[in-house]
């Protein structure tokens, strides 16, 4: 399947630019994730009061929610600095410390992909987290020596895709972890009407209704799909986005009703055409849909379970019978042993 015809997953430099622009730069911009944003008024609240650094705080729930924006308003909050690097960008002990080593007073250090940091780079973190201490090694063999060096007092904001990959010690040095959650249709209709004042572009509120509805429960999905809706109103209509504007884009770059891509429902239809409603491992279902299994696990997964259409039992995934029935599907009957579904 070409990667370019999934909405989901496939960013181009062009999505990129826009996307920065439509980030939310303060809490009061950022909508829905009610409690989050309770809890991190009241931190962001105490800190400012005490004139201290905030706590390190862990971020953790599917691409697209708003983990980097979050952490650039902790920032902006903090009204303190914003170094941006990532768990695989940090390959030595030797990059994080240069790193540490040029933050201010107060910053914040935003490590995404935060499960992918090596070993040897995750221990060097941890006294840096718990005691602002970095332990160096300098020289190699007999005449090696380590270094004990004062880093300053910043905040580290982790962000993750899977929370069960973070080590124990890494997640107990965070002082706060939050998830963030997929978005009620609601919030992403707001959010799609603060896109399209930012992007001039004009919306009807049947057409935002019917972005939200299908964007998967995701803000940068919504953004995606508004500019795909006035890209068609543009070319096939009078540039006007209205709600049949909206299902007939959405129908011709084959998002479902459920807000369900191609990719979605090559995985249902996997699991109930191909593998006849048998529990399937998660690698076999991966290779059945031309995906890697990290991509299937953290970025399909999570929306299709939380829309009932899957489950994860210890033998394999299923799908469940509404998934069958979004396919069109009967489910096979089970004339003995023991139920698919209880
Ligand atoms: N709560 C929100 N309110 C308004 N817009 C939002 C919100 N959350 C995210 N967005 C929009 O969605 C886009 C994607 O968000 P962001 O890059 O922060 O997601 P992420 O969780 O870091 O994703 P990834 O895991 O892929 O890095 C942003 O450009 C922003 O415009
Ligand atoms: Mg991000």
């Amino acid at each position: 399947m070409a990667r370019s015809e999934v909405l989901t997953t496939t960013t181009t430099a062009d999505d990129l630019a826009v996307e920065a622009s439509l980030r939310p730069q303060c809490l009061d911009e950022f909508v829905g994730q009610p409690r989050l944003k309770e809890h991190l008024e009241i931190m962001l609240g105490a800190a400012r009061q005490r004139g201290q650094a905030l706590d390190h705080l862990l971020l953790a729930g599917p691409p697209g929610l708003g983990k980097t924006t979050m952490a650039g308003i902790v920032a902006k909050e903090m009204g303190v600095g914003f170094r941006v690097t990532s768990g695989p960008a940090l390959e030595r002990a030797g990059d994080l410390a240069a790193i540490l080593t040029n933050l201010d007073e107060g910053d914040v250090l935003f490590i995404d992909e935060i499960h992918r940091l090596s070993r040897v780079v995750e221990e060097v973190l941890y006294p840096a987290m718990e005691d602002f201490q970095l332990d160096i090694v300098i020289g190699k063999g007999p005449s090696a020596r380590s270094i004990r060096l004062d880093v300053p007092r910043f905040t580290l904001v982790g962000a993750t895709t899977r929370t069960g990959m973070i080590t124990g010690p890494l997640r107990d040095r965070f002082g706060f972890v939050a998830r963030l959650d997929y978005y009620a249709p609601d919030d992403l209709e707001a959010i799609v009407h603060r896109s399209a004042r930012i992007l001039g572009v004009e919306v009807s509120g049947d057409a935002a209704a019917e972005i939200a509805r299908r964007a998967r429960g995701t803000p940068r999905i919504a953004n995606r799909l508004l500019k795909r809706v006035r890209d068609f109103a543009e070319v096939r209509r009078d540039g006007t986005v209205d709600g049949s504007a909206a299902s007939e884009a959405l129908a011709l770059f084959e998002v479902d009703e459920r807000g369900l891509d191609k990719l979605d429902r090559a995985i249902l239809s996997a699991l109930c055409r191909t593998f006849g409603g048998a529990p399937v491992g998660l690698n076999t279902l991966a290779t059945a849909v031309g995906e890697v299994p990290e991509t299937v696990e953290d970025v399909y997964e999570p929306y299709l379970l939380q829309e009932g259409f899957l489950q994860r039992t210890p033998r394999g995934r299923v799908a469940t019978p509404s998934a069958w029935a979004h396919l069109g599907l009967e489910p096979p009957r089970r004339e003995s042993g023991p139920t698919l579904f209880p």
